[in-house]
């Protein structure tokens, strides 16, 4: 459910924000904006560091990435930075494209020098000349001012073959998808910017080893990148104040569904659900809450005091993901809304192997039979959902068919949905 672009910001203007602080404040047409409000101070400071100076702050600020996996990103980029062979390269990954998740399309639209800023620092860092932003087709708003940025940038000395006079050559393309889901996948990335089927490869090796065009390579989603600026105008130690021991920092959540004001949150890690939802307005008689989106896991009424952290979700039995909180009130008919999720995995598995391709037509028939029961389910068809659902987790290529099964089993088992 994506929410009007009006409702995207609630708190704009609030002293708070890191990440989403010139969002509505600025012209996102504007280079002399951006550098007012702080921009460019960040590239600076990097130059100064050098690459590995660049590499020790994101690892000692505790930065993990913010697609959804959480993985730290320090690691990833001295990893990519080690490998011997090159060319290296850096692609961002803003195909954003979870069921309810629109906070990387409201930091492109409304910040995109942020994110070009950014992304020449992890250039930098890693060790690459070329970065690619792989762009969700659908945004056709965020290519416009993202275009418009890049061109800006390199009128102004800002990307092309001599950045800030430093004698670092760096270049940004953006690169459109055209629709699938499975194209958000970054090996899945690689393939569609190579000119092949946008099909995952089997991993390892990572990326940081083999990447795209077989080089080592940096991936990053844009909220994980934006986070680096904040990081060098700060420090290292600044930024981790904010936030708990192993979520660092602030985080963006995708508030959607039966919620007064639905939009992008900014709040430090550590935040409870309640709170969230007090700022969004929730439903008087909440149902549950869907966190991490379709391949993500519910949240129960009496659980609204979960720490909206990556451990604390992981500890409650769900996961942050990429910061999706749907929210449905005792209205809607959590059936349907499983059906219309493994509807949405069926259509989307690339099809190449054979546990998620199989898999997710099987789950999909058996909640279309409990839905024409209306709502009760048989038990072979519970027990076989199970059964495929761990097949799928165990033996599928990629994230897809390894998740397809998560909102599924967490309905049966946290909310007892068909009892
Ligand atoms: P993953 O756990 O396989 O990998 C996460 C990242 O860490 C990847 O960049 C991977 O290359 C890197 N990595 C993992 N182990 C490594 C190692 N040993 N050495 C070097 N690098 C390593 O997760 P994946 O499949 O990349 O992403 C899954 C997540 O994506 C899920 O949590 C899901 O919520 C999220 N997702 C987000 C979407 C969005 O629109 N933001 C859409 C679909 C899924
Ligand atoms: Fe394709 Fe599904 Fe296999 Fe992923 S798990 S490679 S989407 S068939």
């Amino acid at each position: 459910v994506e929410p009007p672009a009006a409702a995207a910001v609630p708190q704009a203007g609030d002293p708070a924000l890191v990440l989403l602080r010139r969002i509505g404040t600025v012209d996102p047409a504007s280079l002399d904006d951006y550098r007012s409000t702080g921009g460019y101070t960040a590239l600076r400071h990097a130059f100064k560091l050098g690459p590995a100076g660049v590499i020790r702050e994101v690892l000692d600020a505790g930065l993990v990435g913010r697609g959804g996996a959480a993985f730290p990103t320090g690691r990833k980029w001295q990893a990519t930075a080690q490998q011997a062979d090159g060319p290296h390269y850096l692609v961002c990954n803003a195909d954003e494209s979870e069921p309810g998740t629109f906070k990387d399309r409201v930091l492109m639209e409304g910040d995109p020098y942020a994110l070009v800023e950014a992304m020449t620092i992890a250039g930098y860092a890693v060790g690459a000349r070329q970065g690619y932003i792989y762009l969700r087709g659908e945004y056709p708003r965020a290519y416009e001012r993202l275009d418009h940025a890049l061109r800006g940038a390199r009128t102004r000395g800002l990307l092309g073959p001599d950045v800030l006079g430093q004698g670092y050559a760096f270049d940004i393309e953006i690169r459109r998808g055209a629709g699938a889901y499975i194209c958000g996948e970054e090996t899945a990335i690689f393939n569609s910017i190579e000119g092949q089927r946008g099909e995952p490869r089997s991993k390892p090796p990572f990326p940081v080893e083999k990447g795209l065009f077989g080089k080592p390579t940096a991936v990053n989603n844009v909220e994980t990148l934006v986070n680096v600026l904040p990081i060098l105008e700060r420090g290292a130690v600044a930024y981790a104040a904010t936030g708990t021991e192993t979520s660092t920092g602030t985080k963006l959540f995708c508030v959607s569904g039966q919620v007064d004001r639905p939009g992008v949150y900014e709040l430090p890690f550590g935040a409870s659900l309640r709170e969230l939802l007090d700022l969004a307005g929730p439903p008087e008689r909440l149902r549950a809450v869907l966190l991490g989106g379709a391949a993500g896991g519910f949240v129960r009424p009496d659980e609204l005091d979960v720490p909206l952290t990556f451990e604390g979700t992981r500890a409650a039995g769900t996961t942050l993901g990429s910061g999706v909180v749907l929210v449905l009130d005792d209205s809607v008919e959590l059936p349907r809304i499983l059906l219309r999720i493994a509807e949405f995995f069926r259509d989307e598995s690339c099809g190449q192997c054979v546990p998620c391709r199989v898999g997710t037509v099987r789950q999909e028939e058996a909640l279309h039979r409990i839905v024409d029961r209306t709502g009760a389910a048989a038990a072979q068809d519970i027990a076989l959902m199970r059964e495929v659902g761990q097949a799928m987790r165990d033996a599928s290529i990629c994230g897809l068919g390894q998740t397809a099964w998560n909102a599924v089993e967490s309905a049966i088992d946290r909310l007892g949905v068909y009892r």
